[in-house]
């Protein structure tokens, strides 16, 4: 199993997406990997978000050495399952889809949690560091669930 983790900058959400769900394919034995890009280029090659980096550091996820990548369509060939964080970042992908197989890949990360309820991981860049708390236990809880549906 091949999972892309997706947002918009790719220094907040996605990479911390991608570093507990790393952590949950070790802690659970999966045979899955997992990646994350973002869907604009402003950061391409940076580090992420020192707010991000410090509150992981906590639940002993190190995501410091992840630099920003942008989405790319050939992604699509590359990965079985594209979660995204909210609604904005699911029409960006939608738009590079070429065809239903491609469709069927993109989902809201939330979605796993509350199927059909549209709930987004909201963005916590503009916010404080308490925010990526809350970001962190949104995509901890998403990120279990999809553990456990690949045991
Ligand atoms: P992310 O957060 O999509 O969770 O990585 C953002 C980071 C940077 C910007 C927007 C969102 N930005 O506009 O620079």
């Amino acid at each position: 199993m091949q999972i892309l983790m997706v947002c918009l900058g790719n220094i907040c959400r996605s990479p911390m997406a991608e570093g507990i769900m790393r952590q949950k394919i070790n802690e659970y034995g999966l045979n899955a990997e997992v990646d994350s890009c973002g869907t604009a280029a402003y950061h391409i090659g940076q580090s992420p978000d020192k707010r991000a980096i410090q509150t992981l550091r906590k639940y002993n996820i190190d995501i410091s050495k992840h630099r920003g990548r942008q989405f790319d369509r050939t992604d699509f060939d590359k990965f079985d399952a594209i979660f995204v964080m909210d609604t904005e970042n699911f029409k960006d992908i939608i738009k590079n889809t070429r065809n239903q197989g491609d469709r069927e890949k993109v989902k809201l990360l939330l979605d796993v949690l509350y199927p059909g309820m549209q709930k987004i991981v909201p963005d916590p860049y503009y916010g404080d560091l308490a925010g990526f708390d809350d970001t962190y236990r949104l995509i901890n809880q998403a990120c279990d669930k999809i553990a456990r549906q690949l045991v």
